[in-house]
């Protein structure tokens, strides 16, 4: 009797460790491997092994051993009916003996016999068979006692436990994994479906041929300059696309005029801004500023914009950002009506319009970005595949840069300078 209460007090000391080790370990090889050195241990089994199952396969795999030998299966597979009656047998250990009528034990005979495997237990967790215990005869050569058996049982149960949540885990990741690609997917649809939006907008007005995929690019310039995340530049770049989408609707002779339109049409052009939001607001776009750009990237931060002749605070910053981008692209391509200017004059434009049209720091940061590409800081060559190399790098353009970024720092950022309006 006192020899049994030492036991049992050595088991369950065995099994609070078990507990620990289920609880606090995250290297779950380790943690099977430890179950069973506790229970061998802690019971005096000289040989045994942890397996767990796999619900596709219907085989047992072998997880931990110990003493078994290198003929012993690593992988032992089940029946329907075996299944069937593991299941039926809950988490209770099978004396192989006894249990030669399932197909599992007829078939797997001769490696148990030669192991002297005595107790089969298949852990059956929530309904669900997730592994199985295998102990071999004891030191002792007696039988398992019932005590032995219920912390047998209980120690399974705690592996059983472990084994089903590592289940759990790696059904939850690879769910993740399913729904970030389905989710790459998707965003790679929607960004190409942007860019397609892009190249119909541009077609409809042959004087401005890429203007909107122009704006998008110089718009993910400067989100990128502002050290945005991944997501808010393309989000900028999004919104830059998009940006004219309202010019769908308005007719091809008024976005193709080769004069300069009369104020009808040009309430009706003043018209896409409105137009493009309607188009884009019920989309539900991965980025929630699309359609407040379309709408206010005419706004100016003195409020003598349109539609809303919004003031500075009051206008998106993504619509500010396309502001700038759009009114850069303006600048700097032929109209039929005008010329472009030459980049001395628009980057001269630019600082002297910051504060009035434009957002002083997106100036800075804009120009930042085309400073870092024509000194090479940057591998990059945006500005000058979109404008050219010969317009780019036009003598004086890197000191007309650095001077305009020296004088535009003390009021960066974020400086309203009050509208000269009266
Ligand atoms: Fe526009
Ligand atoms: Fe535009």
């Amino acid at each position: 009797m006192i020899e049994q209460r030492t036991k049992l007090i050595h088991a369950f000391g065995a099994l609070a460790d078990l507990g620990q080790e289920v609880a606090n370990k995250n290297n779950f090889q380790e943690t099977i491997r430890t179950s069973l050195h506790l229970i061998s241990g802690s019971l005096a089994i000289m040989r045994g092994g942890v397996a767990r199952y796999s619900r596709y396969g219907h085989e047992l795999n072998m997880l931990a051993v110990r003493g078994l030998g290198d003929d012993f299966p690593l992988s032992l597979s089940l029946c329907l009916e075996d299944e069937r009656q593991f299941l039926a047998n809950g988490l209770n250990p099978i004396e192989t003996e006894h249990a030669k009528v399932l197909p599992f034990f007829q078939v797997y005979d001769r490696s148990f016999d030669s192991r002297r495997i005595e107790l089969f237990v298949p852990l059956v967790i929530r309904d669900e068979i997730v592994g199985a215990v295998f102990l071999g005869e004891k030191a002792t050569g007696e039988p398992y006692t019932s005590y032995e058996k219920e912390i047998i049982c209980a120690m399974g149960r705690h592996i059983g436990v472990a084994i089903s949540q590592r289940n759990l885990m790696a059904e939850i990741e690879r769910h993740a994994e399913e729904n970030r690609k389905l989710f790459d997917d998707l965003r790679t649809t929607y960004n190409d479906t942007v860019k397609a939006f892009a190249a119909a907008i541009d077609c409809k007005d042959k004087y401005t041929e890429g203007h909107s995929v122009r704006v998008g690019r110089y718009s993910e310039i400067i989100a990128a300059e502002l050290d945005w995340s991944a997501d808010q530049v393309e989000g900028a770049a999004t919104a830059g696309y998009l940006h004219d989408v309202g010019k769908l609707t308005v007719e091809r002779k008024i976005i193709n005029a080769p004069y300069r339109i009369n104020a009808k049409e040009s309430a009706e052009l003043n018209k896409h801004p409105a137009v493009g939001f309607e188009i884009l607001q019920p989309i539900h776009h991965p980025y929630t500023d699309v359609p407040l750009a379309a709408k206010y990237h005419h706004e100016r931060l003195d409020g003598r914009g349109y539609p809303d002749g919004l003031y500075d605070r009051e206008i998106p910053y993504i619509a500010k950002v396309v502001n700038l981008a759009d009114s850069f692209d303006a600048m700097t391509t032929d109209r039929p009506y005008k010329a472009r200017r030459p980049a001395g004059e628009v980057i001269e434009d630019l600082r002297r319009n910051a504060g009035k049209q434009f957002a002083p720091e997106l100036v800075t940061a804009f120009l930042r970005g085309m400073l870092k590409e024509l000194t090479g800081e940057t591998k990059d060559k945006r500005f000058r595949r979109m404008l050219g190399r010969e317009y780019m790098e036009a003598e004086g353009i890197v000191p007309t840069l650095r001077n305009t970024l020296n004088e535009m720092r003390p009021t960066t950022p974020l400086t309203y300078i009050a509208s000269d309006q009266p």
